[in-house]
């Protein structure tokens, strides 16, 4: 009998949630300003056309966390809901809890307490107007997290069926081996911020024998972490909000400039937006990274999406990496 073939999953992700697709849709620019306004029909609008350009264009995992225009973003996809019920069913849903903002009883501050993730996730599922998130993301380290306790919070609101799944995010490998131990299921996400123009979780790999690479050595081990327990690495930044995609500041380093002009000359190449180029870069890796696009513009959602359609050849790769660190590898 030949051994049975097992699918290679697109992403990692798809091993837990068999619809998550290869590109996240990050709902930070949802829900109007960071300030106190309420929440307007406008508002919702955006986030409607976000998320049907999103949904066309394959897109069908959303990123929240509760802190995104103060709470109004999540409250934007409930109203979402509302206006839609049967929308819940055809996306996937993750959102953030852990970053506090100053209050009467702290400075700015990071919570990963038992009781503070425990009321962030009804708070969150509050104001998305749903009864589940898809996954659960612990936003930063808490320097005062004790792991025992999170697992103690995550079995309580696993059982209430609040969150099928558990992630991280700007966590580093020992961070993330030492969060596992307590945890009797596996962590499925790390959200970092990787671009080409924050490169420090690949200069860590590549960085050896360069005394300018030593800086970089907290992220050793990070990506290999991930892809020796299939964790889902996911790119926040992932555009670089537009540097190399034709929204580079005038006084941007020359490193950019070039890179910005090879990109544009690889989106030729290939047939794509520049955007897509950008993504394709992360994508290329073999930690397979799901970019989390920062986008709210309808048309540069579909751009995006076209990084599915680019596989940059190894000499690619590594032309457009030199250009954006603006030095040969050591
Ligand atoms: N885990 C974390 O700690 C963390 C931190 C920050 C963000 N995030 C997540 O990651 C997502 C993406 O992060 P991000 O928003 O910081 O970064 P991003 O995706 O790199 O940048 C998005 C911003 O760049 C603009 N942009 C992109 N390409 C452009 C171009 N060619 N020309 C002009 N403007 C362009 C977009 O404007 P338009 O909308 O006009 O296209 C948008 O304002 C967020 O939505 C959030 O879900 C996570």
């Amino acid at each position: 009998m030949p051994a049975a073939t097992i699918p290679i999953p697109a992403v990692p992700l798809q091993r837990f949630l068999p619809q998550a697709s290869p590109l996240v849709l990050g709902c930070m620019g949802l829900g109007g300003g960071w300030d106190a306004r309420p929440l307007s029909e406008s508002d919702v609008d955006k986030a409607q056309a976000a998320t049907e350009a999103a949904l066309a264009a394959g897109i069908t995992l959303f990123d929240h966390a509760n802190i995104y225009t103060l709470g109004k973003a999540e409250e934007s996809f409930g109203r979402l809901f509302q206006r839609q019920p049967s929308l819940r069913q055809s996306l996937l849903l993750q959102s953030k809890c852990g970053i506090r903002f100053a209050d009467a009883q702290g400075p700015k501050r990071y919570d990963l307490s038992a009781q503070h993730i425990v009321e962030s996730v009804d708070a969150i599922l509050g104001r998305l107007e749903t009864d589940y998130l898809d996954v659960l993301i612990l936003h930063r380290p808490d320097p005062l997290m004790q792991p025992a306790e999170v697992a103690q919070a995550w079995q309580q609101i696993k059982a209430a069926g609040k969150a099928r799944f558990l992630g991280v995010s700007n966590m580093h490998a020992a961070q993330m081996g030492w969060l596992q131990q307590a945890l009797d299921e596996p962590l499925v996400v790390n959200q970092l911020e990787m671009s080409l123009l924050k490169r420090d979780w690949l200069e860590a790999a590549t960085g050896f024998n360069d005394p300018q690479g030593a800086s970089y050595l907290a992220w050793d081990g990070t990506l290999e972490y991930a892809q020796q327990h299939g964790l889902q690495l996911q790119a926040w930044g992932a555009l670089a909000r537009g540097w190399f995609s034709g929204a580079a500041p005038v006084d941007a380093p020359p490193a950019v400039r070039r890179a910005a002009e090879y990109v544009q000359q690889l989106a030729q190449v290939h047939g794509v937006a520049a955007e897509a180029v950008v993504l394709a870069w992360l994508m290329r890796h073999p930690a397979r990274i799901q970019p989390v696009v920062g986008t709210t513009d309808p048309q540069r959602i579909r751009a995006c999406a076209q990084a599915t359609q680019v596989a940059l050849s190894r000499g690619e790769w590594y032309q457009l990496y030199e250009a954006a660190r603006g030095r040969e590898l050591p």
